[in-house]
């Protein structure tokens, strides 16, 4: 799908702090980008998406879970992607399949192919052009984050979960290398947003 991206990272590697910093730059340079994020990003999608991290719902079955995400997607996709792709417009998802297939694929062990599958009802051919990766160790980015939020479901989920997400992770980059652009976010927050900056111009999103 051309003019889709997607940014992907496990809990606290500063994802949302980045693409804040990329949507001032966007405004700043003048490009028309569409900024959104997953799970959430429209009015429908937002409702399910309290559902998903209340902290309250910690009886939610992980195949309910699955289903919920990709409820929000269905709709999201409906309200915000699909008609801006057709505008010609460059979309940029905070979080998308690939968060599926590594949280409830392999970190809840629902199993890859049984999420992959439920994605493709979901998307159809919606996917991404290319995905970047913020690359930082959940052991790291929860030490900078200042440990775990009690209050979202999912990040108080424990620190094996989240180790089992990050190598979730690096084994879809090392299946689907093409698509990915890994970038290290171990260091300076500027140094993160140069090279992510630097990413997007190399694959074509800023002309
Ligand atoms: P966020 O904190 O990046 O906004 O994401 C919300 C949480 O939802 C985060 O813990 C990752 C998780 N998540 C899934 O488990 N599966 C999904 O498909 C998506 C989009 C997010």
């Amino acid at each position: 799908m051309r003019n889709f991206i997607t940014i992907e990272g496990c809990e606290g590697v500063g994802k949302t702090y980045q693409t804040n910093l990329l949507k001032q730059y966007c405004r700043e340079m003048g490009y028309d980008v569409v900024f959104t994020r997953e799970p959430g990003g429209s009015d429908i999608a937002e409702q399910i998406r309290k559902i998903i991290l209340d902290a309250n719902n910690s009886d939610m079955d992980d195949l309910c879970e699955a289903f919920l995400y990709a409820a929000s997607r269905i709709q999201h996709l409906k309200d915000i992607v699909k008609p801006a792709l057709n505008e010609g417009k460059v979309v940029i998802c905070d979080r998308y399949v690939d968060s599926s297939y590594v949280y409830q694929g392999i970190g809840r062990g629902l199993g890859l192919d049984k999420i992959v599958k439920l994605n493709e009802i979901a998307v159809g051919d919606y996917m991404p052009e290319f995905t970047v990766f913020l690359d930082l160790s959940p052991e790291n980015a929860f030490k900078r984050k200042g440990g775990a939020d009690s209050n979202d479901r999912m990040e108080a989920i424990g620190y094996a979960f989240h180790l089992k997400v990050y190598e979730g992770y690096k084994r879809l980059i090392a299946e689907n290398p093409a698509r990915f652009e890994v970038i290290d976010a171990s260091g300076a927050k500027e140094q993160t947003q140069a090279k992510l900056r630097a990413a997007l111009a190399r694959r074509g999103v800023f002309r």
